[in-house]
């Protein structure tokens, strides 16, 4: 067995498939295409195409629309738990706790019906983006922004949490970010969602299982350590000896390699690269600048490649994100995946219970206390 799992077929699931072609990496949601759905579809055609596992039609879709809406705000206990929770509280802490919160209040938090399952996956895409951009405000002494019916998903987000419409490029720049996070089959954040799901725990639970392990630095954390090196970094000409001196020094440089991508791009790191380039096009080039030395770099000393995370921070940067709100971003688009699995979990379910190779020591003699 090789450590971390690596290579091991957990579980079967007709959600996402990534597969090597012609040496190319591919990523399908339900069979369609990342490249076409971050090009043609919205988010919320997304969210629907992983929960429902069909693309909806276009009554399907303004219906889905009106109840993600309908669903954004949040109730007062929510918005009292935002106001109290410590300012210095990270806002994937927040967001694990408020989603607990939401569970205690839901009386029909262990119906697991396909009509609830789906009722109750509505209403947490739905409530993501509001319980991020009301901590958000309320931590730096704002008052909130109530949603609003009309705006999309990523506009009403952005809305939100600046208080301000947002541009066209912006809404356009966070809707394909959040299609290019929402799925990526067993990853570590969805997998620890399917275990608890596995056992029949609520769907609060599971979500809160995967909002805590999309934190770590290794997964949806990065994103914000990318931040720090390219701030650290802080002109394109530092990049390469930045870059040379970690990888000499055996460290890791953030936002890139990837357990599944192996020596081939991950497609979701190639198109961020293009919206980060259109985004830097339209503000500021400096992140997007620093970051392409960076890339360079990492490929001539280690052949290392992009990851989803890297380009990512650029592009949250360019749209005014503050850094610990990154992996926060990318909670808002892996929600639906997460819950796509969580259903198909329910729907299909056997204890996940693997076994470990002991390898500690065996049949030593107990000694009481007294003579220890
Ligand atoms: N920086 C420097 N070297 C890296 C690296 C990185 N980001 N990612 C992998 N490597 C190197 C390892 O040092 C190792 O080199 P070696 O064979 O010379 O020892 C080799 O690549 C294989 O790495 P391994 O630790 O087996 O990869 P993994 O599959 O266990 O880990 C990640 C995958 C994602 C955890 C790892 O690539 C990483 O830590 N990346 C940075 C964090 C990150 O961006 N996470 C977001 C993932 S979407």
């Amino acid at each position: 067995m090789k450590d971390g799992l690596e290579g091991v077929i957990a579980c079967q699931t007709k959600i996402s498939r990534i597969e090597l072609v012609n040496g190319k990496a591919v990523l399908e949601y339900r069979g369609y295409d990342i490249r076409d759905l971050a090009r043609r579809a919205s988010y919320e055609e997304v969210a629907y195409l992983l929960i429902y596992g069909e693309l909806p039609k276009k009554y399907e879709l303004q219906d889905f629309k009106i109840e993600l809406a309908e669903r954004r705000d949040l109730p007062p206990q929510i918005i009292g738990l935002l106001t109290h929770l410590p300012p210095y509280t990270h806002p994937m802490v927040v967001l694990r706790t408020a989603t607990s919160y939401l569970g205690s209040l839901d009386r029909k938090i262990d119906v697991k019906t396909r009509e609830e399952n789906l009722e109750k996956a509505k209403n947490l895409i739905a409530k993501f983006p509001t319980i991020i951009a009301y901590y958000q405000r309320i931590r730096t002494g704002r008052n909130i922004i109530q949603p609003t019916l009309e705006l999309s998903h990523a506009a009403n987000f952005l809305y939100m949490l600046n208080g301000e419409m947002p541009s066209r490029t912006a809404e356009k720049a966070l809707d394909m970010d959040l299609i290019l996070h929402a799925e990526h089959e067993l990853n570590a954040s969805t997998f620890a969602a399917r275990i608890a799901a596995s056992t029949l725990a609520d769907m609060y639970a599971c979500v809160v299982a995967a909002t805590g392990t999309l934190m770590g630095p290794l997964h949806g954390g990065a994103a914000q350590e990318v931040m720090k090196m390219l701030r650290e970094i802080a002109t394109p000409r530092r990049a390469e000896g930045y870059v040379r001196k970690k990888i000499e020094k055996g460290e890791r440089i953030m936002g890139f390699g990837h357990r599944v991508y192996r020596g081939v791009m991950d497609p979701r790191a190639e198109l961020l690269r293009r919206l980060a380039k259109k985004l830097a096009a339209e503000g500021s080039t400096k992140w997007f600048e620093i970051s392409e030395e960076i890339a360079k770099a990492a490929y001539k000393h280690k052949k290392l490649l992009p990851n989803v995370d890297f380009y990512s921070a650029s592009i949250y940067a360019n749209l005014g994100i503050p850094d610990d709100l990154f992996v926060n971003i990318f909670a808002m688009g892996r929600i639906s995946g997460w819950l796509a699995h969580i259903i198909e979990q329910y729907e299909n379910n056997r204890l996940i219970r693997p076994r470990a190779e002991y390898v500690g020591e065996k049949e030593k003699k107990f000694i009481p206390i007294s003579e220890r």
